[in-house]
């Protein structure tokens, strides 16, 4: 028997996605595994996420190949070291209400003869893939997003490495810093949730750190920064989460509009936060938004395991007709969810547990 399995990467890249991909590779294609599994597989790589699914002609060789790569060990064999992702990526909503592309995917998902599709994704990617689940796509997903705000796993592929970035850039900043006697305003990614704030706060130990999650106060940011001066500190960093707000105010946003899915590109906060500063004290402010800095690269070697882990995961659910549902990483063991529980809502930080709303840090007590 043979299983053809396409593969694809939709949304924001990161690094792990490669890893993942050499990893779902080498776990299908051991020939080791076969008698145990029953089947052989055959993988195909997905170019450019949803686009390559919609623009592909299946019956024509240029436009296979345009728009998907066989995947075998030759070809995969350095994948896992590089960040990004080699399969390409697009933000494309193909349920858009003003042009819906679904059943497009449907038929060439049919006539490329695939048995399922793996979809490395976040929130709204892995949402794409649950509808064609239900039009009848035997979909398999992995969580992946920097942001790791996908409920139903505590890990997404590519916060480790993100969160190495922004420290080891604050590290940085803080020579810096430390040497003009300034305050810096470094702004960070995340959309809705502060959890890569938060953890790069923590690993750099940043004083000031602020989350979407809790909308802060300007005049007490204003007056930690005093305090810390008072006390002889020579230079302050405040990292801030590209969804923070002001109390009573809106989010950020950039002027290129929404993406694919409808929602607003955030950025801009840290360059407000940094203004408002300045104008109200005598300090000395520069701001930094690490943008796609924080996305590239390659991976730690953490995100590398967890690529390793939810690849070979991926084929596993395969075998046993584990659809639509994606890997998940669960109080250390990975195993599985419904996509459906996975994208029931954000997984957004609990202040309550988690944030000092008076210091604006983490809250390092033990509850
Ligand atoms: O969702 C991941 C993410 O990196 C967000 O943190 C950020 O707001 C967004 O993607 C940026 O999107 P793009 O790469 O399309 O500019």
């Amino acid at each position: 028997m043979k299983t053809k399995v396409g593969v694809l990467s939709a949304g924001g890249d990161c690094p792990g996605i490669n890893s993942t991909v050499h990893w779902l590779v080498y776990s299908a294609l051991d020939k080791d595994l076969v008698p145990r599994r029953g089947t052989m597989f055959e993988i195909t790589g997905i170019l450019d996420g949803w686009k390559g699914l919609i623009e592909m002609k299946p019956g024509k060789k240029d436009s296979i190949k345009r728009w998907s790569m066989p995947l075998d060990t030759a070809v995969v064999r350095t994948w896992d070291r590089y960040g990004g992702t080699r399969l390409g990526t697009s933000r494309i909503n193909p349920f858009d209400p003003k042009k819906d592309q679904s059943e497009v995917i449907v038929e060439n998902y049919k006539k490329m003869g695939l048995d399922a599709l793996v979809v490395i994704g976040g929130f709204n990617n892995l949402g794409v893939a649950y509808k064609l689940y239900r039009m009848g796509v035997k979909v398999v997903g992995i969580p992946k997003t920097i942001d790791r705000d996908l409920s139903g796993t505590d890990y997404t592929l590519g916060f480790d490495s993100a969160v190495n970035i922004i420290t080891e850039d604050i590290d940085r900043l803080r020579i810096t810093a430390g040497s003009h006697s300034r305050i810096f305003v470094v702004e960070c990614m995340g959309r809705k949730a502060g959890w890569l704030a938060l953890e790069a706060g923590e690993a750099s130990g940043v004083p000031i750190v602020l989350i979407p999650e809790h909308d802060f106060v300007l005049d007490r940011v204003i007056e930690l920064l005093k305090m810390r001066k008072r006390s002889g500190k020579r230079y302050s960093i405040v990292l801030v989460s590209e969804g923070a707000k002001p109390r009573g105010m809106e989010e950020v946003r950039e002027r290129r509009g929404r993406d694919g899915f409808g929602h607003y590109y955030l950025g801009g906060i840290g360059g407000f936060i940094a203004e408002e500063i300045q104008k109200t004290t005598q300090m000395e402010v520069r701001y930094v938004a690490l943008r796609h800095l924080q996305r590239g690269g390659s991976p730690t070697a953490y995100d590398r395991r967890m690529g390793r882990k939810f690849g070979i995961a991926a084929i596993d659910m395969i075998v046993n007709e584990d659809f639509g549902r994606m890997v998940s990483f669960q109080h250390g063991d990975v195993t599985s969810v419904p996509l459906k529980k996975a994208l029931d809502r954000l997984h957004l930080v609990d202040v309550e547990k988690f944030y000092d709303t008076k210091n604006y840090k983490s809250l390092d007590q033990i509850l």
